[in-house]
């Protein structure tokens, strides 16, 4: 079957960029990139330097399509209806009410397209899951699809995305692999075969990987956990190189230098962040639950347990180095994306040190070069909605919140700074004159990015 007419559902993180780089390696392909959000949908048709997702070379990959073959609307019917292929590419949050509230993932996104694709589609079509899924996500689906659809056939395809933010443009280029689960029926794999010849525009076929759904579900939180693990682990190490004078970016090196274990993903840090590592890990200790496997749901949940640890160690650092009181203190956060490139900001560690602090009666000053004054306080927000803190205590801390737009002014009369992001910016800035001039002055790195250019007492690094 040769595909000429692409939907997605979801014009995100994922859906924006993996629809761009297809439309450009396959000018062959009309791709339309719906979704329910309008003012979204009507920044990227919008101007190419505000985007709604930050991705080094995004805007030069959406110059080249956008127009051409590639189309953002939110005419969801439409799109659907002229499509031989659908990408459903929508949010998997953490549910926040009812069964398995805080741990499960809330599919009622990815159920509410399933359900608008039933309606609409009249023609048979392959259904690709690019959305992150518990395993056998893929029966529930195909459920929805045949009760409530048109009695037209579907076959559902399951393809992870492992790009990460801030490089997914080099990643979708040259990704290490592609999966493609299918049924082992001739119509799965027909549907499979049309995918494959997909991505084979641009990657080479030893790289792309085909096999069961389940597996192929199971591959992407099971790649999540293994990533997170390796870092919730060298973090654990950091805690125990304080105590012990031995150095974390030393072990780090010496660990990755064992080909069998690999430099990758041992970067000690204040704590992960992301929109999917917690989730998705959360989503397996669920899973696992369910299935009965409670040694197994305990291992992984030890992963996040570890990252909050990391955080909350963090934040300790600074209060203990005040005495415990950080009243009158201006404590200046630098970085609030969950890493550098993006301006991604979900479950950034940056929003649980700034909630410590502010608790804990400090003034604090934020600059991250590429988010907003209200995205800050939104997220901020949002944390404290969660934990239903009262209108007037949330007041009271708000009040103690600025939000710069540059390095120099967030570091006026500061008492200290949490380099939380490790942005270029903050490690080529010269720190020199402020580590001099100001006896007090106190950088605690939670990148350790200065260490390489300082050996100043007034620097606190991890491990
Ligand atoms: P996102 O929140 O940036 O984008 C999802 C989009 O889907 C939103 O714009 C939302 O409005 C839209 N949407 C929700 N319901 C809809 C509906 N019924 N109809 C049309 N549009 C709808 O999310 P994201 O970061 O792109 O992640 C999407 C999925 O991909 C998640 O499952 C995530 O775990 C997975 N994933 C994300 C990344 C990443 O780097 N962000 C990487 C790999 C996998
Ligand atoms: C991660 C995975 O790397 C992707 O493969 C996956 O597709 C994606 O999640 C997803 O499913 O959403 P992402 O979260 O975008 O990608 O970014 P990472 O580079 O993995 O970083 C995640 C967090 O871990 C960041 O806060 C980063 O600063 C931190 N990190 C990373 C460390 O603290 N140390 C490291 O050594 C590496």
């Amino acid at each position: 079957m040769k595909i000429r007419n692409i939907c997605c559902i979801g014009a995100g993180y994922v859906g924006g960029p993996t629809m761009a780089v297809i439309a450009l390696k396959c000018p062959n392909i009309k791709i339309t990139v719906v979704d329910i959000n309008k003012d979204r949908i009507d920044a990227w048709n919008g101007p190419l330097k505000t985007l709604p997702v930050f991705e080094p070379g995004l805007s030069e990959v959406v110059k080249k399509t956008r127009g051409q073959n590639l189309f953002f609307s939110t005419n969801i019917d439409l799109a659907i209806k002229n499509s031989e292929m659908i990408f459903m590419a929508v949010n998997t949050p953490t549910k926040t009410k009812g069964e398995g509230a805080g741990m499960a993932a809330d599919l009622r996104y990815f159920e509410a397209s399933a359900r608008h694709i039933a309606k609409v589609a009249k023609k048979e079509k392959i259904i690709v899951e690019k959305s992150t899924l518990p395993v056998r996500t893929a029966e529930k689906i195909k459920e929805i699809l045949v009760n409530e659809g048109n009695g037209v056939h579907f076959e559902i395809l399951s393809n992870p995305e492992f790009l990460a933010e801030g490089t997914a443009i080099k990643d979708l280029f040259k990704s290490d692999r592609v999966l493609i689960g299918g049924d082992q029926t001739s119509t799965g794999e027909k549907a499979i075969k049309a995918l494959v010849d997909i991505y084979s525009s641009w990657i080479p076929r030893n790289k792309i990987l085909t096999t069961n759904v389940w597996s192929s579900e199971l591959a992407k939180l099971a790649s999540n956990a293994m990533l997170a693990q390796r870092i919730s682990s060298i973090n654990s190490f950091s805690a125990l190189c304080e105590k012990t004078g031995a150095d974390i970016d030393e072990l780090s090196k010496a660990i990755g230098m064992d080909h069998r274990i690999g430099p990758h993903f041992l970067k000690a840090s204040v704590g992960f962040g992301g929109s999917c590592f917690q989730k998705d890990i959360l989503n397996l200790v669920y899973l696992c639950k369910y299935y009965g496997l409670n040694e197994v749901a305990e291992y992984w949940h030890q992963v996040v347990k570890i990252n909050d640890y990391q955080k909350e160690r963090f934040s300790k650092m600074i209060i203990d180095h005040f005495e415990g009181d950080l009243s009158a203190k201006k404590i200046t956060l630098l970085g609030w994306a969950f890493k550098q490139k993006t301006n991604d900001t979900r479950e950034s560690a940056s929003i649980y040190v700034a909630d410590y602090l502010l608790k804990n009666n400090a003034e604090i000053h934020i600059y991250d070069p590429m988010v907003s004054d209200k995205k800050i306080h939104s997220d901020i927000i949002y944390l404290w909605d969660n934990k239903k803190m009262k209108i007037t205590e949330k007041t009271k801390l708000l009040n103690n919140i600025k939000v710069h737009d540059n390095i120099s002014s967030s570091l006026i009369d500061s008492d200290a700074v949490a380099i939380l992001t490790e942005w270029e910016e903050f490690e080529s800035y010269d720190w020199n004159d402020l580590l001099h001039s100001r006896e007090t002055f106190k950088i605690f790195d939670g990148r350790n990015i200065l260490k390489k250019k300082y050996n100043n007492s007034s620097i606190t690094f991890l491990g």
